[in-house]
Order: structure tokens, then C-alpha cells, then sequence
């Protein structure tokens, strides 16, 4: 039986059984239902005439969707870049050893004509800035003019894989990497303007490994939201496709202590020579603790030259590592329980951006071998395929929802409106204190 219960001070009401572990328990059990709340204790203050919650709140996780893959390049986006000091300093330090007295091509300059700008400074001749997007193009050449380079630097309108120069050049250099490294097209696009070089291996960057490894980021700990900003963009990558699907994405604020094997190499191009676009390797990862195998993580290691390295597990600026989301709960597994996998690799049907299949099986000691299977698609019809792409989707949709309360923080108030959702009137205390 249930029943009202009046506080000492007559102000405060909690409800009560005849068995107040049950009713503690229906009260947690609630909000541990709360999206942002991993476990909820509750006691009953009987003097004070309160419910007391303390709760342990997930780790919360922003999704990004993988932007450098689709033409969605904003001036913020390309502010990110232009602003990103570590990238820059590599590329200066790499443009000061290699471009003095070079003549050079820059893949896609932007808007703010950034790298060309540095290649200038380091000593470069001259540099040929090729740009595919109207917009951009424009805004590069009025940043030429501004900065008096005009005679330095020559902005190009189009799809460099089609240009023609004037003359050959010494350097290519460009950033045209995602976080995948292959995901924005590089591959193909530096392996067509090697006829544009007088030795086709003066490459900067002159190679990209992005690197794998399984983590553990179970449903029950992590809370996975997408900011509005985040979600403009995957707007704007839903209008260009003509419709919603499971699109890669990007992980913000990702607890490095969550990734338990050793990394290996996902992808490897090498720009100094022709890149093969379609590949398959075979890598193994061990895990180094127990926990809840729930997917794979991807992230960039950018050589700009051999001493000049970006990882972008350690420099989040410009990319963000990628998660591959495979079991929405978590797979069980051990110290020294292996993933042996193969890579595949090919071009996706537009010729340009790469797709991925991870095909391989899990040896776990003392259980049947599992067989592990994941497609990474650059496009295709698949949407909310799986759990955490459904969650993932429905937040989306709630992030756009002013009145939905349920993204808050979980604050008393916000929990006590939570309640009244979930609960019989009866059941929901007057007043939870945190
Ligand atoms: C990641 S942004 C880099 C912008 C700038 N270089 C920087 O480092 O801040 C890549 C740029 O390459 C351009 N781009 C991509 N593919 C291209 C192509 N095939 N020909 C010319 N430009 C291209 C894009 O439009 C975009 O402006």
C-alpha cells in the first residue's frame, strides 16, 4: 500500500509503502530512466520529510557528423582551420624546410587562402591556388588583394583534378584530409595532380595513417547528444543527399581512458607515390582490461613531414576521432581477448570518397568465437539501422524541441518533472533534494 506522508513541518510530502525499499527503489529505478542519469540512490529523510536522490550522471558525449566528407564548408568551419595554430605551425615549419625559392600548387585554399598565405611567408615563389567552390574562390581572391599578394599568389577557380598551369611545380601541398584521412577524397584528387608536378613525390602532407582501436563507451554510462550547431550541419549533409541516413560520426569530449586495445592502422596513404584506392589489410587488437566491447574508434595521424605530425587524438581542433557504434550495450570481454580483423577498402559509387568494411571475429577465452561485420559507408539509404543510430537520431530530433525537458541537466527541478511524467501522482515526492 501506498499511501501520502506529511512531513514533521507539514510542508513537504513523500509517498510511503508499508515496504520503503520498494518505494526508494520505484523512485531510482525512474529516474535512472532519464537519459542523462547512468544510477540514481534514494533514501527517505523522514525528519526533513524529504526524498533524497543522489545520482551518478553519465558521461556525456558530443556527436558531430563527419562534416570534411560533404561540400557543407561555412565561414565557422573554415575559421576552425584557418585559427587552428598547431596545424599551422606544422605546416609553416614543414613550408620554411621545403618551399624556399618553390613554385607550388595549393588543393583548395578556402576562403581565407591560409596555407598559401604561410608558403608565401616561408619563402615560396609562388603558388598556384586552385579552389573547386564559387564561394570560397571569390572570398580568396579579395583576401589576396587585401594582403597586397596578388603577384604571389594566383587563385584559381575549379576542380583541380581538371586544371591546367601554366608551368609544372615543385610542391603540391594542400589539406584535404578527414578524419579519416581518405574521407574527403584525397586519395584520388592527389593521385590525379601528380601530372601537374615537376617529381610527383613533393607531397605536403606526405602521408595520413588513421589509426583504430576498440572502446567501450556502453549505453548505460554515456549519454550521446548533439548540440544544435552539430545538428545544423547534418541538415545541411541531409539536403545535399535528398534524405536522412546513418552517416559517420565524429566523437567530442571522448574519455581517452575508454579505449582498451592497442591501436592499428585503419587506413595509410602515402602521397609521395601513386595511392592504390582499393585495399585490404588484416590487423589484430588485444584488449588490455576487462569491459564492454562497444565499437571502434578512428582518428587521424596527419605527417605533414616526417618530424612534423598532428594526432588528432591528442589535437582535437580541426578533426575529431570517429566512432564505428557496434553493440549499443557492450559485448563482454577480457584482458587478452582479441579482435582479429580485415580492412577492406574501396571507392564509394561517386568515384571519389572511400567506404569501409571491417570483417574478422572475436576470440574470447572460454566463449564461442563471435564473427564481427561493420560497414562505414560515405552514403547510402540506411537510417537509424541500428540501436545507437536510433537513440542518436531521436535525440537529434529532441535537440531541436525547445519544450521537451528530457536533455536537461538533471537537476531537482528538472527530476521532479520527470517524474511526474513517468509516476502516479501519489508516487511523486513533493521535494527531492540532490
Ligand atoms: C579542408 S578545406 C581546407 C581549406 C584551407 N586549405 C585550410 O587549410 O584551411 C579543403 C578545401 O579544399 C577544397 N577542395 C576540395 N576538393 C577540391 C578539388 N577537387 N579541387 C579544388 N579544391 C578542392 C574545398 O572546397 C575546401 O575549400
Amino acid at each position: 500500500m501506498i499511501r501520502n506522508y506529511r512531513s514533521r513541518e507539514e510542508q513537504n510530502y513523500v509517498f510511503l509503502s508499508k515496504d520503503r525499499s520498494f518505494a526508494t527503489k520505484v523512485i531510482a529505478r525512474t529516474i535512472e530512466t532519464h537519459p542523462k542519469v547512468a544510477k540514481a540512490t534514494v533514501t527517505l529523510d523522514d525528519s526533513a520529510g524529504k526524498v533524497k536522490v543522489s545520482i551518478r550522471k553519465k558521461g556525456v558525449i558530443e556527436l558531430w557528423p563527419s562534416v570534411a566528407e560533404f561540400y557543407v564548408y561555412d565561414s565557422m568551419l573554415y575559421r576552425t582551420m584557418a585559427s587552428h595554430q598547431s596545424r599551422n605551425e606544422r605546416y609553416f615549419k614543414t613550408f620554411k624546410e621545403l618551399l624556399p625559392n618553390k613554385i607550388a600548387l595549393e588543393i583548395g585554399p578556402g576562403p581565407e587562402v591560409i596555407l598559401s598565405r604561410l608558403a608565401i611567408e616561408a619563402g615560396a615563389k609562388k603558388v598556384y591556388a586552385v579552389e573547386l567552390l564559387k564561394d570560397s574562390y571569390i572570398k580568396a581572391k579579395e583576401a589576396v588583394l587585401r594582403y597586397g599578394l596578388e603577384d604571389k599568389i594566383v587563385v584559381i577557380n575549379e576542380d583541380v583534378t581538371f586544371v591546367e598551369l601554366p608551368e609544372r611545380v615543385d610542391y603540391c601541398f594542400s589539406e584535404i584530409v578527414g578524419s579519416i584521412g581518405g574521407a574527403e577524397g584525397a586519395a584520388v584528387i592527389i593521385n590525379k595532380v601528380k601530372r601537374l608536378m615537376k617529381d610527383s613525390r613533393c607531397m605536403i602532407p606526405q602521408r595520413s595513417v588513421t589509426k583504430i582501436a576498440a572502446v567501450s563507451l556502453p549505453a548505460a554510462e554515456f549519454f550521446f547528444e548533439m548540440k544544435r550547431i552539430a545538428a545544423h550541419y547534418t541538415k545541411k549533409i541531409f539536403e545535399q543527399t535528398g534524405y536522412p541516413f546513418d552517416l559517420r560520426v565524429c566523437v567530442k569530449h571522448f574519455p581517452n581512458e575508454r579505449v582498451v586495445t592497442n591501436s592499428d592502422i585503419f587506413e595509410e596513404l602515402n602521397f609521395r607515390y601513386v595511392v592504390d584506392t582499393d585495399t585490404k589489410h588484416d590487423i589484430c587488437l588485444t584488449f588490455n582490461q576487462e569491459c564492454l566491447f562497444t565499437g571502434f574508434l578512428i582518428w587521424l595521424n596527419l605527417e605533414v613531414s616526417q618530424t612534423h605530425i598532428l594526432d588528432t587524438l591528442e589535437d582535437q581542433r580541426s578533426w575529431l576521432p570517429i566512432y564505428f557504434p557496434l553493440f549499443h550495450e557492450g559485448i563482454r570481454a577480457k584482458a587478452k581477448d582479441r579482435l582479429e580483423l580485415s580492412i577492406k577498402r574501396r571507392l564509394s559509387k561517386n568515384g571519389l570518397n572511400p567506404d569501409f568494411v571491417i570483417e574478422g571475429e572475436l576470440h574470447r577465452q572460454g566463449l564461442p568465437i563471435m564473427a564481427i561485420y561493420y560497414e562505414s559507408r560515405h552514403e547510402h539509404k540506411l537510417y537509424c539501422s541500428n540501436q545507437f543510430y536510433g537513440c542518436f537520431f531521436n535525440n537529434w530530433l529532441r535537440e531541436n524541441d525547445d519544450e521537451h525537458p528530457e536533455t536537461n541537466e538533471p537537476e531537482a527541478n528538472v527530476l521532479h518533472a520527470f517524474l511526474t511524467e513517468k509516476l502516479p501522482g501519489l508516487q511523486v515526492p513533493v521535494e527531492i533534494e540532490l
